[in-house]
């Protein structure tokens, strides 16, 4: 018997991305006594690593329904997190509030640009139509090609690495337990109760077990449970650098975004594919995203490309996140399926997610975004 499987706590989380961390985080400040958090590499560096940060409910949302609502209400508490962590860390996660522009280059771009302010004015939503000019003179580096564009002034950012520095500073400061190269392969049962996890190194017994553990979800072992379905989408970015900052906001088209970073990083994004679990970057996809930054920008032709990347983002069968009681198990719940938005909606996932846990009132979020709901689905079909 390994020393591990003699230790117990009262919650296991599994996965140290930015969703157990900050699930992590949320517990110790509600009193949980011992949380312990097990990741199968290094802390934070999967899909939470290779993100662009982007809090851009607007910039990426379809429509006011549930999704966009929790998005919107998880962006309304990231001063607030951010403020906290710079008191408990010491580190500024550089939540950065200048807004966000969306722009058209093309007749079929006006057109989106027009649905878009439409339901978003009708939501009573904050969005600026601007003309040309008006984007040039905010943003003198956008191509002189513009037809237009709109700014969504409440779509931030916020540097994702320096918030898992954060998160992660913050565990091991309160005694969060953090165990990394510890594979999870299944989860321990004791007829219908999960009761701990398994790794090659050791059995970790807990009272409750959360399955952080993003494009990987679904590859758990779990006896006779069914895990919710989650898949992996592959996103390519690429990194320019520049000794002074050339945007000010993040700057997106329809087919591709440019996200300025205070120490002059661009990151020019992103590609998405369903193509299992590769991380390799593929040249195809650099030539792609190069062409969609210089149509955003003509002037970064001059500029090499400085570090490119892969990331797996955890897509749920509906494309909606999974959090909450697992209702087959006693004792095991979820919180993953976050596809884009995993660093906007990490602070309200591991709000919602920490109040059920401690018995305090449900949110209606769990309701819209619980495991069961693809149960019901699936038995109204
Ligand atoms: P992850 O960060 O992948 O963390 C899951 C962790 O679980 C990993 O560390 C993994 O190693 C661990 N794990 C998995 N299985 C096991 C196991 N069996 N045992 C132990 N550990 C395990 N979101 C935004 O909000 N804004 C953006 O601008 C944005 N841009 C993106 C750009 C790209 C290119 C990509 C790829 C994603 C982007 N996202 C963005 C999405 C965001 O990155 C994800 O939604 C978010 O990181 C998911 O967080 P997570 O903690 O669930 O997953
Ligand atoms: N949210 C940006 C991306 O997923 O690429």
């Amino acid at each position: 018997m390994s020393l591990e499987s003699v230790k117990k706590s009262d919650v296991l989380i599994i996965g140290a991305g930015v969703i157990g961390l900050s699930l992590a985080r949320e517990l110790h400040k509600k009193g949980f006594g011992r949380v312990t958090i097990i990741e199968k590499g290094s802390v934070g560096r999967e899909a939470s690593y290779a993100a662009a940060g982007m809090l851009a409910a607007q910039a990426e949302g379809g429509r006011a329904d549930d999704f966009f609502h929790f998005c919107r209400e998880s962006a309304g508490i990231y001063p607030q997190f951010a403020e906290e962590l710079l008191d408990e860390t010491d580190v500024d996660i550089e939540l950065d509030r200048e807004g966000t522009l969306y722009l058209a280059f093309t007749e079929a771009d006006v057109e989106e640009l027009a649905r878009r302010f439409e339901w978003q004015t009708g939501a009573g939503l904050t969005v600026e139509r601007l003309s040309a000019v008006e984007t040039h003179k905010l943003e003198p580096f956008v191509s002189p090609d513009v037809l237009g564009s709109l700014y969504f002034p409440d779509d931030w950012q916020v540097e994702n690495r320096r918030l898992l520095y954060a998160l992660e500073k913050y565990c091991r400061r309160f005694g969060i337990e953090i165990i990394e190269n510890a594979g999870v392969k299944a989860l321990l049962l004791e007829n219908e109760k999960v009761v701990g996890a398994e790794t090659a190194g050791g059995k970790f017994f807990a009272d409750r077990v959360v399955l952080a553990t993003g494009a990987w979800t679904s590859l758990i072992k779990a006896g006779k449970l069914t895990l919710p379905e989650v898949k992996p989408i592959r996103g390519q970015i690429i990194e320019y650098h520049t000794a002074k900052r050339l945007f000010h906001k993040v700057i997106y088209s329809p087919r591709g975004y440019l996200v300025p970073r205070r120490n002059g990083r661009i990151l020019a994004g992103a590609t998405a594919a369903d193509t299992g679990f590769d991380k390799t970057v593929l040249k195809e996809e650099t030539g792609v995203l190069r062409e969609n930054a210089l149509e955003i920008a003509p002037s970064l032709i001059n500029l090499d490309i400085h570090d490119q990347w892969v990331g797996l983002r955890p897509l749920a069968a509906d494309a909606l996140p999974v959090i909450g009681a697992i209702e087959e198990a006693e004792n095991l719940y979820v919180a993953g399926g976050h596809y884009r938005n995993g660093i906007l909606l990490a602070p309200l996932t591991a709000k919602v997610l920490a109040e059920h846990l401690a018995g305090e009132n449900n949110s209606p979020y769990l309701d819209a975004f619980g495991p069961r709901r693809r149960r019901l689905n699936a038995a109204e079909a």
